[in-house]
C-alpha cells in the first residue's frame, strides 16, 4: 500500500518499486496463462511481445508492473513508450477524476481545461508554433497532419523514410514501411502520392563518402534526384520520424536534420515531423527536433501526452492555423475534459518535477553502460539513442553486421523472466523506461539485460 506522505512528492514511486524484481511463480503463472489462453480466444492479432511473454498485468504503479499471480516487474517499457511519467502518476490520475465526474464529453467546445492546455502547449512549443487540433490516438492525428499538408499546400504528393512509423491507418501506413505479411495477405497498401526515401541510419548507411563515413550531402543529393526522377512535381510535404522508435531507437546524424530543412525551405516543402513516441520529454526535450535546434510546420504528438490516457496533438505553425478550418478538424472524442486535464498534469509534472533533466542525466548513464557492452560482448553490434529513447543492436557477426534476430527473441524472454518488462521482439533490443527512473534502477535493468545476453552468446557458441 503506498503511504500517503508518497503521494505529490516527486519520489511517490519508490515504495512501490521497494523489492522489485520480485518473481514468486514460474513465468507466465497459473493465473496469467488461464486469463491469457481465456482472452486470446476471442482476442486476435496481438503484438510479437504478447506472444512471446503472454503474462497479464493488473496494476502500474510509478517504475513497478504486478501481473495477475504477483510478481513484481521493473517497468522498461512505459505500456508501450506511453506511461512516462510512471503508472498512475497521483496528480495525473487526480486530474483525470475530478473530470472523469464533472463533463466526459462535449464534443470540441471549449472547457475551462481545454483553455489552460492550450495557454500551457503555446508557452511549451517554439513561438509561433501554436495552431492546435486534439485527437485520441497517434495515428489519427498524424492522418490530420497529412490532411492539413495538403489543404496548406494544394499539392498531392508526400515523400517520407524508409522504416519510419506512423501508424495504422492507410495515410498512415502509406508513409511507412510495409509490413511483408500484410502485403502479401491483402495486396499493395500504400496509398497514391506517398513515395519511401533513404534516411541515413549512422550505423548501417548506405551512403558513404570517399573515407568511408556516412554522407548526409549524398542522400540530400539522391532525394533531389528522386524529386525529378520518381514524382510529377506536386510534392507538398516530407513526412519525418525524427528519431525512429519502431525501428529501433535510431537517431540521424546531427547534421542530418538541419540539412533536411534547409533542402525543404528551397523546394518550399513543408516538413512534418511525427513526434507521437519520441516527443514531450522522452529524449530529454519537448520535441526531438529541438535537438537539432530545427522547427518543423506541422508536428504530432501523442504517448507521452497524456501518460496513458488517449489524448494527442497537431499542431501545425501559425500561418497555416487557417487551413484546419478546411479539414474538418474535430473528432468525437479529440480534446474531451478528461484527455486536456491528463495532458495538462502531464505537462506540469514534467516541469515541475524537472523530468527533462533527470532524463538527460540518467540518459548519459544509460548510453555510457550501454557503450560497454558492445566491447564486452560479441554480439552487440551498436547502441544508440538520447535520453530515454535506447536501442540495443544485436549482431550474428560484427563485421557483416547481420541482424541477430533469433537472439533478440531470446533475450527478451530471458530478460522478461527475470523481472523486466520491456518492448523488444526483433534484433534491436528497444528500451523505453518511465522518465523518472534513476541511475539505481537503471543499473538493475540494464544488469538483467546483460546478464540475459551473456546467457544468449553461451547459448549460441559465442565466448
Ligand atoms: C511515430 C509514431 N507515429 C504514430 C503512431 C501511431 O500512434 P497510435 O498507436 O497512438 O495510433 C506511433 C505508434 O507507435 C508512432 O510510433
Amino acid at each position: 500500500m503506498v503511504q500517503e506522505k508518497y503521494i505529490h512528492t516527486k519520489d511517490w514511486w519508490r515504495e512501490s518499486a521497494q523489492g522489485i524484481p520480485q518473481i514468486i511463480t514460474e513465468l507466465p503463472g497459473p493465473e496469467s496463462s488461464r486469463m491469457h489462453t481465456s482472452t486470446e480466444r476471442y482476442m486476435k492479432g496481438l503484438s510479437s511481445q504478447v506472444k512471446l511473454f503472454p503474462v497479464c498485468f493488473s496494476e502500474g504503479h510509478g517504475i513497478t508492473l504486478t501481473d495477475v499471480d504477483g510478481n513484481r516487474y521493473l517497468d522498461f517499457s512505459s505500456g508501450i513508450y506511453v506511461t512516462s511519467l510512471g503508472h498512475c502518476h497521483p496528480k495525473i490520475s487526480e486530474a483525470i477524476s475530478y473530470w472523469a465526474k464533472r463533463l466526459m464529453n462535449c464534443h470540441d467546445f471549449s472547457t475551462p481545461v481545454k483553455e489552460k492546455l492550450m495557454e500551457k502547449m503555446a508557452a511549451i512549443l517554439p513561438k509561433g508554433l501554436n495552431a492546435i487540433q486534439l485527437y485520441s490516438d497517434g495515428t489519427t492525428a498524424v492522418e490530420a497532419a497529412l490532411r492539413a499538408a495538403r489543404a496548406i499546400k494544394n499539392k498531392h504528393e508526400f515523400l517520407a523514410f524508409y522504416r519510419d512509423f506512423h501508424g495504422k491507418t492507410m495515410g498512415a501506413v502509406s508513409a511507412a514501411q510495409m509490413y511483408r505479411g500484410d502485403v502479401q495477405s491483402y495486396g499493395p497498401t500504400r496509398a497514391p502520392g506517398f513515395y519511401m526515401i533513404p534516411k541515413p541510419d549512422p550505423y548501417r548507411p548506405l551512403f558513404k563518402n570517399a573515407k568511408g563515413e556516412i554522407d548526409t550531402d549524398a542522400y540530400i543529393n539522391f532525394y533531389e534526384e528522386f524529386l525529378l526522377e520518381g514524382t510529377v512535381g506536386n510534392v507538398g510535404c516530407i513526412v519525418l520520424e525524427p528519431a525512429q522508435g519502431w525501428a529501433g531507437s535510431i537517431f540521424p546524424p546531427d547534421d542530418f536534420v538541419p540539412k533536411l530543412r534547409k533542402w525543404c525551405d528551397k523546394h518550399d516543402f513543408l516538413l512534418f515531423a511525427d513526434e507521437v513516441l519520441a516527443g514531450m520529454g522522452r529524449t530529454g526535450e519537448w520535441m526531438t527536433m529541438s535537438h537539432w535546434n530545427t522547427i518543423p510546420d506541422i508536428i504530432t504528438f501523442g504517448k507521452s501526452f497524456g501518460n496513458g490516457f488517449p489524448v494527442t496533438a497537431m499542431v501545425v505553425k501559425e500561418e497555416y492555423g487557417d487551413a484546419l478550418n478546411k479539414i474538418s478538424a474535430s473528432s468525437s472524442y479529440g480534446g474531451n475534459p478528461m484527455a486536456c486535464a491528463a495532458a495538462l498534469a502531464s505537462i506540469e509534472v514534467i516541469e515541475a518535477e524537472s523530468i527533462l533533466e533527470n532524463v538527460r542525466t540518467v540518459g548519459k548513464y544509460f548510453m555510457k553502460r550501454m557503450e560497454k557492452l558492445v566491447e564486452d560482448h560479441p554480439i552487440v553490434g551498436h547502441v544508440k539513442g538520447k535520453g530515454f529513447l535506447l536501442g540495443i543492436e544485436l549482431v550474428k557477426d560484427k563485421n557483416t553486421k547481420e541482424p541477430f534476430v533469433e537472439a533478440g527473441k531470446k533475450v527478451y524472454q530471458k530478460a522478461f523472466a527475470k523481472g523486466l518488462a520491456w518492448i523488444p521482439a526483433g534484433h534491436i533490443l528497444r528500451m523505453s523506461p518511465p522518465l523518472i527512473m534513476d541511475e539505481r534502477y537503471a543499473a538493475m535493468g540494464l544488469d538483467i539485460i546483460e546478464q540475459s545476453i551473456s546467457e544468449v552468446e553461451k547459448e549460441y557458441g559465442y565466448n
